[in-house]
């Protein structure tokens, strides 16, 4: 039988740092569980623009959709933002979203216990959370034609087009109502229906895929403004939240600070499934490339390393596997190693990022 493939690109800033980690974890595995990967490695974002001249080459392109599972770091850096629109590091992130058809993304937030007291909010509002925020990927304002600056009269116009199709929000919607039957069994839809028609469609296409093909998930709606407030105010009333593309990019980020740091946050991004079952799928963290502490091995690999367990769970049916890495993660934290993102008091010493990387795998180890 071949190994799993998996196509690996670091990207940029912190990307190749954290998961320099997640290589050694992968490493772990073959060595200690005998779950070997054919693992290759490209460029993506501003190192691919760097040798390339463009964010993402077909010849990647080509690989990620041929590979059983993409895991990509970040991508991004000051570097590149005057770079024409074109051939900024992050539309190479949305070509591989694009073109893989990747329409659901996962971003689960869970507060450790360990780090309950280093959210912002109380203890009381977060400990315990175990949240899924499903984020529609592949349409709306990132997509919706027509878009760009045009000149109109003396001065420009910056053009974004929020558009969705019936199909599109069936497909997120089911998604998200078979998350909830393994998990909570509860559904909240956010938009803003009050205001746009295509939150008026969204609540129309959702309610119907709920009533006749999920009765037994409890579904409820809200605007997304709200939702962002109730994300705050008491986030334990959610079990899985569908939204679309722009709404759940700003509620994820939202979402990280209740498990303490945007280093924490992992994702997985699913299309439909191919031949062998299992979806088209690409693993990354929710942060980006961190160009504020990149070059200084002060990242958390967390994120990282937990989008991996992700992989595990969702491309290659190892959820005990990927229970066991969590667990591993989970260990790390109730034992007081922290990078520096999750330091609490003036006077503690942070790990830096391989050191993160060798708790855990001192913890896998501990594990067998
Ligand atoms: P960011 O997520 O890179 O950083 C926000 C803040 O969180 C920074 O202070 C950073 O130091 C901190 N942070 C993020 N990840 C961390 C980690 N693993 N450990 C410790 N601290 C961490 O967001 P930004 O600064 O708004 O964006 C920087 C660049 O990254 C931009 O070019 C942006 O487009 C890009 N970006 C890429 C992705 C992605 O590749 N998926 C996601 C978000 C932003
Ligand atoms: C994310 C990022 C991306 C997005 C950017 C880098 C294209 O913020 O993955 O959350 O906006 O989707
Ligand atoms: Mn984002």
């Amino acid at each position: 039988m071949t190994n799993p493939s998996l196509l690996i690109l670091p990207g940029d800033g912190i990307g190749p740092e954290v998961m320099a980690e997640v290589r050694r974890i992968i490493g772990w595995y073959g060595e200690k569980r005998g779950m070997h990967f054919d693992v290759s490695e490209d460029l993506v974002g501003g190192a691919a623009y760097d040798a390339h001249g463009t964010p993402l080459t077909d010849a990647t392109m080509e690989k990620a959709q041929n590979v059983d599972a993409v895991l990509l770091g970040a991508v991004g850096g000051p570097k590149y933002d005057v770079l024409d629109f074109s051939v900024k590091p992050e539309r190479g992130l949305l070509r591989l979203r694009k073109e893989m058809d990747l329409f659901a993304n996962l971003r689960p937030a869970q507060c450790f216990d360990a780090l309950a007291d280093f959210s912002s909010l109380k203890r009381d509002v977060v400990a315990g959370l175990d949240i899924m925020i499903v984020r529609e990927l592949t349409s709306g304002i990132y997509f919706g034609e027509p878009r760009g600056i045009i000149q109109e009269g003396n001065e420009r116009v910056g053009i974004n087009t929020q558009r969705y199709t019936e199909s599109e929000i069936e497909r997120v919607a089911r998604s998200a109502f078979e998350l909830a039957r393994r998990r909570g069994n509860k559904v909240c839809s956010m938009e803003k229906a009050n205001v746009m028609e295509s939150g008026v469609l969204w609540r129309e296409v959702v309610t119907k895929i709920g009533e006749t093909e999920y009765p037994d998930v409890e579904l409820s709606h809200m605007y997304a403004d709200a939702g962002a407030m109730q994300l705050c105010r008491w986030p334990k009333q959610f079990d899985v939240i569908v939204t679309d593309n722009l709404f759940g990019d700003l509620l994820s980020d939202a979402a990280a600070m209740l498990t303490g740091s945007l280093g924490m946050l992992p994702s997985a991004s699913l299309g439909a499934p191919m031949a062998n079952g299992r979806p088209k799928a690409l693993y990354e963290p929710v942060h980006g490339s961190a160009p504020d502490i990149a070059g200084q091995a002060k990242a958390n690999p967390i994120a990282c390393i937990l989008s991996f367990a992700m992989a595990l769970r969702y491309s290659f049916d190892q959820g005990a596997e990927a229970d066991r890495l969590e667990a591993a993660v989970e260990t790390v934290l109730a034992d007081g190693v922290r990078t520096a993102d999750l330091m609490q008091n003036e006077g503690e010493t942070p790990v830096s990022t391989s050191g993160m990387g060798d708790a855990v795998l001192a913890a896998l180890d501990a594990s067998l």
